[in-house]
This record gives C-alpha cells, sequence and structure tokens, in this order.
C-alpha cells in the first residue's frame, strides 16, 4: 500500500459517516455499496428514491435498469482502476433509467450492442465522468427528457452518435470528449440546448444538429454551439446502412440539418477534409421521406467568430462536385446547400470574407446593424447579438418529474422514451418504420405486446430488436396500441 492508500483508506470510514449524517436529516437517503461480483441492480431493487450506490471497481457484466426517480449510481475509481460495466458484445444495454432526477457518473462502460446509458422519458438527469467504449448505436442517449447535464464524458468507437439528445428540451452538453464514432454529438427534435466546450475528433462527423422526419416531436430548435474544439472529423462512415447518419459524409465537422435557431459562435473547427460547417436541408439525405408536419429547413441560423482553417482538403464525392461549379477542388470552411441558401431564411454569418464559403450568397452579416431580433413565438428566443451572456439551458427549477400510467398517456410517454428511439413512422431507423409494422399486424397489438418481450430475429438486414421485457405486460400492451394507432 502507498502511504496515499493508507491514508485513505484511513479516513474512508469518516468520510462515509460524515456523509450519513450530512444527508440523513434531509432526505433519509441511504448509501448502497457495491463491490466486485455483486449485482449493482440488486442494489438498484434494495434502493428508495434519494439513495446512492456506490460502485467499486469490478466488473460488473449486467444491464442495470432504473425506474425508481432520485437514484444515484456512483462509481468509485481507485488509482486508475474503474468499476467496468463490460457487455462482451452480448448484452444490450448497460444502463437503462426511466426514473426522474436520475444521476451517474464515474463509470467505465465497454462493449455493449445497443447504448451506454440511455434514459428513457426521465427529467432532471445528469450524466457526468463517464468513460465509455464501443457500446454499439449509441453511448449516452436520453430519449425524450426534459432539463438534464452530460458534462466530462469520453466516448469513442459508437456506430452513430456519442453522444446522443433526442426529443429533449433544456439540455447543456458540456466539457466531453468524443472521438472514434460515426457522429459525435447529435442534438435530434430537440429544443433549448447548449453544446459547449467539448472536443470532437476523428468521428465521421463532429457536432450534428438536425430533424430526423417520422418522430413524434417534430422539431429543433434553439440551440447555441459554443467554444467547441471540432478537429480532424475525417473516419470513413460505419453507420449502419440505411440510418440517417449513414448520410454523413466522412470529413464533416458540424453539419445543421433542418435545426432553426442555431447559433454556433466561437468554436474552432479545423482540418475536416470534406467541410468545416454544413447548413442544410432534410433532403440533404436524398432517401429520406419527408414528414408533412416537419420543416425540412434550417432557419436562422447564426454562424459567429469561429476560428476555421484547413477544412476541406479531401472533400466528398458531392461536395467535391459543387465545388468544381466554383471552380475549386477543395471543400469549403462554411456551406449552405439545398434549402439553406436562400435570404428567406434568415441566417447570417460573421466575418464572411475570412472563410471558403459555398452557397452563402444570400447571408447577411451577423454583426450588420439591420440583422435584428426576430420577434419571440412560442418559446423561441429573440435571436440578435452575441450568445456570451447565456451560461445555461437548463432550467433554473426542476422540470415536473414524468409519471407514467399504465393507460393511453402513460403508453405515449413510454413510445416517446423508448420506441421512437429506434422506430419513426415513415423512415428506417435503427429498426422498422411503424407504417411497415402497421400493415404486418393490423390491429393485432397483442401479437406486438408479446413480440417485444422476447423479440427473435425478423429481418436479415436489421440487427434483432433488444427485449423490452422491463415493460410490464399491461404497458406492453398500451404501447402496441399506441404505436399501431400512429399514422404519422
Ligand atoms: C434499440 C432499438 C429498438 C427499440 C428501442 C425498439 N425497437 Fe422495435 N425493432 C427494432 C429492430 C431492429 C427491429 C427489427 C428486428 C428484426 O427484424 O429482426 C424491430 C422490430 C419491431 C417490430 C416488428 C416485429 C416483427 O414481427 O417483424 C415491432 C412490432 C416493434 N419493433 C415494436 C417496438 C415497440 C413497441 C417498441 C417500444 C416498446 C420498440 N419496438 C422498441 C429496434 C428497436
Amino acid at each position: 500500500m502507498t502511504p496515499n492508500t493508507i491514508l485513505r483508506s484511513a479516513l474512508f470510514p469518516f468520510w462515509l459517516t460524515g456523509c450519513l449524517v450530512v444527508l440523513a436529516p434531509l432526505s433519509h437517503a441511504a448509501i448502497h455499496e457495491v463491490r466486485d461480483g455483486d449485482s449493482i441492480q440488486a442494489s438498484v431493487k434494495a434502493a428508495a428514491a434519494g439513495d446512492t450506490i456506490l460502485v467499486y471497481p469490478g466488473t460488473y457484466r449486467e444491464t442495470v435498469y432504473v425506474d425508481k426517480d432520485d437514484i444515484t449510481l456512483k462509481g468509485v475509481v481507485e488509482e486508475g482502476e474503474w468499476p467496468n460495466l463490460e457487455g462482451d458484445k452480448q448484452l444490450n444495454d448497460a444502463i437503462l433509467y426511466s426514473g426522474n432526477g436520475f444521476s451517474v457518473e464515474w463509470f467505465k462502460i465497454t462493449n455493449y450492442k445497443g447504448n451506454a446509458i440511455m434514459g428513457q422519458a426521465g427529467n432532471n438527469f445528469s450524466i457526468r465522468n463517464n468513460w465509455i467504449i464501443d457500446t454499439g448505436v449509441y453511448g449516452i442517449f436520453p430519449e425524450f427528457g426534459e432539463n438534464g447535464l452530460i458534462e466530462n464524458n469520453v466516448l469513442s468507437g459508437i456506430e452513430d452518435a456519442a453522444i446522443y439528445v433526442g426529443m429533449c428540451d433544456h439540455i447543456d452538453v458540456r466539457n466531453n470528449r468524443v472521438f472514434d464514432n460515426v457522429a459525435g454529438i447529435e442534438i435530434e427534435n430537440s429544443r433549448h440546448a447548449l453544446v459547449e466546450g467539448n472536443i470532437a475528433h476523428n468521428n465521421t462527423g463532429g457536432i450534428l444538429v438536425f430533424i430526423t422526419p417520422g418522430l413524434p416531436i417534430k422539431t429543433s430548435y434553439d440551440a447555441i454551439i459554443r467554444r467547441n474544439t471540432v478537429i480532424d472529423n475525417n473516419t470513413p462512415n460505419f453507420a449502419i446502412p440505411g440510418s440517417l447518419v449513414s448520410t454523413i459524409p466522412a470529413g464533416t465537422g458540424m453539419i445543421v440539418l433542418a435545426g432553426d435557431d442555431v447559433i454556433i459562435e466561437d468554436n474552432i473547427i479545423s482540418g475536416n477534409n470534406t467541410a468545416g460547417i454544413i447548413v442544410t436541408s432534410q433532403d440533404f439525405a436524398t432517401d429520406v421521406a419527408g414528414d408533412p408536419d416537419s420543416d425540412p429547413n434550417p432557419d436562422r441560423v447564426q454562424i459567429r467568430d469561429n476560428v476555421m482553417y484547413d477544412n476541406g482538403n479531401d472533400p466528398a464525392t458531392d461536395v467535391k462536385v459543387l465545388m468544381l461549379t466554383q471552380l475549386s477542388t477543395t471543400g469549403p470552411d462554411i456551406m449552405a446547400y439545398k434549402g439553406a441558401a436562400e435570404a428567406e431564411r434568415g441566417s447570417c454569418v460573421s466575418r464572411k470574407g475570412a472563410y471558403r464559403t459555398f452557397g452563402l450568397g444570400d447571408w447577411t452579416d451577423c454583426d450588420s446593424p439591420t440583422v435584428t431580433a426576430a420577434d419571440a413565438v412560442g418559446d423561441k428566443p429573440t435571436l440578435a447579438g452575441t450568445t456570451r451572456d447565456i451560461s445555461t439551458k437548463m432550467l433554473p427549477e426542476p422540470a415536473t418529474p414524468r409519471v407514467i400510467t399504465v393507460d393511453a398517456d402513460g403508453a405515449k410517454l413510454v413510445y416517446q422514451g423508448i420506441c421512437a428511439g429506434c422506430h419513426t413512422y415513415n423512415i428506417r431507423m435503427i429498426g422498422p418504420p411503424v407504417m411497415a409494422i402497421k400493415a404486418q399486424y393490423g390491429s393485432d397489438a397483442t401479437a406486438i405486446a408479446e413480440y417485444i418481450a422476447a423479440p427473435e430475429k425478423k429481418r436479415p438486414d436489421f440487427p434483432t430488436m433488444p427485449p423490452q421485457d422491463h415493460i410490464s405486460e399491461a404497458m406492453r400492451l398500451e404501447v402496441a396500441k399506441y404505436m399501431l394507432a400512429l399514422t404519422k
């Protein structure tokens, strides 16, 4: 034992006691300890709202499902030894949570097939300081959550998006490092996001703001992408063929696809071989069907004061062809393409002359006095000027916790929080489109409820669907009915 360990083991019991004394009167919270060989899930079962579960170094081969509110899962890292959730490429998910007020930190998560940490409609979450390697389709994936923090995580080797904020509101994504993924950080069909201080390097695409058509939430707006370092995102695209991110050209620093009111400010964007920033509409992904309820074009995008150099050295073919129309073979720092280029989109760029651009002809100068704030519409902000005085997009008070009841209302939450992560109405995502499922099952909700508890392999060109047996039988039936009743 080094003197340091002795000191720490000597202090530890006092620290723990101190903690209990401080917490007990406030919340009656208990601390549960999990050691190598124990089950984290067993500890979650024993825990009550407000409890903390401390997990010591060791290898934990399990899927942890947290459906209670206010649970903290906290890894204890000792001299570089982490508690390691290991999926052996056999298990689908490492941590799934549907409870509100969930917090998870200091875990190493490796070799799962689906997700490292997936939120299923839980609000007020915090996901910090985790180290995630090759966990399949997504790394950190809160779906349909309100008010959350994703901070100081390191993620690599993810087939789709490493950090995937899907159908969420009021989220901060700060100081994460993402590399060797297809998409580094993706804000999709989400509103009120701050993506700040992250390092996205050696992905296929670094940072993305998307509207995916066919999802229950139809908009994506109010995102600030600020002070990130987005470099060398040139990894060949290794996404599952047919998925939306499989259409991202290698060499893309950032892409805004149909997202509105996006401000890209004070980033360093360099060494991305296709383009630094691409702003485009949904038909950029040419094989994607539209959605009558979502606007395919990006509106009011502001690109302000970014340092950009050395981008576009070896552009993807489509972009190369476009650049040739400008007699250049080098990709641009900034490109507005398809519906993004027109003046009525209201987009602007500052220091335009500093960059190599494509399609920005009708964009105004963000710093010109004629750029005034658009009137706020609903919860859309008025955007004009720098965002430097905005420090967070999280809520000042926790969001109302979601309560999931076993009825049609609850089924909608479960559908949006779970199923919509892989199924859209009319396009192929990870799973087949709902349209196709409806054609197959007609009105037989019972058959779907049975299938999703223990899915078997059906289609050769799709992965097997992960079992949803953590959802009660009654709820499975409700959600099956909900799916069959969808019309868009
Ligand atoms: C992690 C991704 C994922 C999630 C989450 C998911 N699915 Fe699936 N689903 C799939 C995939 C992949 C398939 C195709 C499987 C195959 O063909 O072998 C599929 C297929 C299906 C099918 C068709 C089965 C058949 O007989 O062909 C139904 C029905 C279905 N899912 C319902 C649901 C419902 C309801 C939910 C939510 C409770 C859900 N899925 C959540 C990925 C997912």
